[in-house]
């Protein structure tokens, strides 16, 4: 296994406060994070997030609000911190493209390609969406409305800079092909397969002129224009870690990333894109880019318009951190679309976490302190009774099948994880009903008694340490109730919901 982990985010637009969908790409990369660090130690991952604060749409908001691009991006760019910050996300590194140590990489990236003549300059005529910020061509726009948002397109003809990506075609299908861990999950490996065997990639438009633009960054060899704002942004995943030395060679102790987590509609950018301006700067790709589903709302599109946008800050005041984190990871696949609801995080709040898991906790606990006046037994866990063997083995099953669907994997099967925890919760759970311990203190049969609170002990250790990525709040909540030698019982941690 690779001896170090960097993982990103996509770094989030700052014309509007952040949403649920937002949070979900941020609380994934957190709990892989946290988990790796268990695996190789805090000083070997490395956790980036950040903002993208150039192009129109910032330009544009800031215009509404009545201030500059910069004040307006110092202005909400809090709004994600704080955020952050409620959430628990541990990251290491808070990137702004507006920064000094990102712009002038962005610089460096275009002077090295520019002198390897990857980027040329030449008259374009077509078609542009200004929301979308992007050029389509006439076959695109056969209605002269944008391909991808429907609203009216417009006709420009201005010169500007192309990034060569159709020169490096053959090669990106040629290293998708060998490398079927670089695209996640599968169906989206097979889509940007399909895509790019059969679409002839056109040049990217990297510039645009300061007359349309001019809230971004200026171009080394052409001040009248600004970089797009997608080749600036994606950029920051190595400006944040590494520098450009004398000689035009990339320095980073991180570098490759090891995974670029990002939602499906940004796919094309990181999955084409970013793997080509790599591979013309002479640096490796990404290892794994994992393009995660939507969060719908009653499968409808979460949108200002529509007015359904969910608010995390709203969803953590009403349920609590952890739970929301967990509604998150647990409802649904990862790859796949998933519709948000509280009805539907009451459901799990109820069933997964007040009455499975946080009942073992508080029964065990409550066992302990009537039993054993709250000292926890001294003792090994002899697993002599089968449902305590049982639980052994799923425990034993378990730390062979979470690497495989977590982290240095790639994958991201954060559901499969949870359902498993559960499932031993579950047996934990069911073999203190079996057990019936009230007799087995009737009849002052004591060694059977710690015997079996010993395993419950041990089963409630091993799942304060896996959930502590997806909810470390609950798991230093428990292992301060569960204390090493006794314990410091509190109420319920998770108190039913009553509708
Ligand atoms: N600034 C670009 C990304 C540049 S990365 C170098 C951008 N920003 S964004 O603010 O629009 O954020 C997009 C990302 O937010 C998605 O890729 C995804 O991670 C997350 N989500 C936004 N809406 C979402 C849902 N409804 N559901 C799940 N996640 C989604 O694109």
């Amino acid at each position: 296994m690779a001896k170090k982990f960097y993982i990103t985010t996509p770094l989030y637009y700052v014309n509007a406060s952040p949403h649920i969908g937002h949070s979900y790409t941020t609380i994934a990369a957190d709990c892989l994070s946290r988990y790796m660090r268990q695996i190789l130690g805090e000083e070997n991952v490395w956790f980036l997030t950040g903002t993208d604060e150039h192009g129109q749409k910032i330009q544009r908001a800031a215009g509404a609000a009545g201030l500059s691009p910069q004040e307006f991006a110092d202005k909400t760019v809090l709004q994600f911190e704080n955020l952050w910050k409620t959430l628990n996300v541990s990251y290491n590194d808070f990137i702004r493209t507006t920064e000094d140590r990102h712009t002038k990489t962005v610089q460096k990236v275009l002077e090295i390609l520019y002198a390897k003549k990857q980027i040329y300059s030449a008259k374009y005529e077509g078609w542009y969406c200004t929301p979308c910020e992007t050029f389509w061509t006439q076959t695109q726009a056969q209605d002269q409305n944008c391909p991808d948002c429907r609203r009216p397109l417009e006709k420009i003809s201005e010169t500007n800079y192309f990034f060569k990506l159709s020169e490096h075609q053959d090669w990106l299908i040629g290293y998708v092909l060998q490398h079927q861990d670089f695209i996640k999950p599968p169906s989206r490996y097979e889509e940007v397969l399909r895509f790019l065997e059969l679409n002839k990639l056109n040049d990217l438009c990297i510039s645009r002129p300061k007359e349309r633009l001019n809230w971004g960054i200026p171009l080394p060899f052409s001040p009248d224009h600004v970089t797009y704002v997608w080749f600036d942004a994606l950029i920051n995943y190595i400006s944040a870690v590494g520098t450009f030395d004398k000689e035009g060679k990339y320095v980073s102790k991180w570098w490759p990333a090891d995974l670029h987590l990002i939602g499906k509609d940004i796919l094309r950018q990181h999955a084409v894109y970013w793997p080509i301006m790599l591979h013309a700067l002479d640096l490796e790709p990404p290892r794994t880019i994992f393009a995660h589903g939507w969060w719908l709302i009653s499968d409808t599109k979460m949108s200002k318009s529509r007015g359904n946008v969910v608010s995390p800050l709203e969803m953590v005041n009403k349920f609590g951190v952890d739970v929301y984190r967990y509604f998150l990871l647990r409802d649904v696949p990862f790859g796949l679309d998933g519709n948000f609801s509280e009805e539907a995080l009451v459901k799990r709040f109820n069933s997964d976490l007040a009455n499975d898991l946080g009942n073992l906790v508080y029964r065990t606990l409550t066992m302990i302190e009537k039993y054993f006046g709250g000292k926890i037994p001294e003792g090994s866990v002899s697993a002599k009774n089968s449902q305590a063997n049982a639980i052994r083995v799923k425990i034993e099953q378990l730390d062979i099948r979470i690497p495989g669907n977590l982290g240095a994997s790639g994958d991201c099967n954060f559901n499969a994880v949870l359902e498993n925890v559960w499932e031993i919760i579950n047996m934990a759970n069911k073999y203190v009903e079996d057990t019936k311990p009230w007799n087995l203190d009737k009849e002052n049969k004591i060694e059977e008694l710690k015997a079996f609170i010993l395993v419950l002990v041990m089963v409630i250790r091993k799942i304060e340490h896996i959930i502590l990525p997806f909810m470390p709040q609950t798991a230093a909540l428990i292992k301060e109730q569960l204390g090493e030698k006794e314990i410091k019982k509190g109420g319920p941690l998770f108190p039913r919901i009553e509708k």
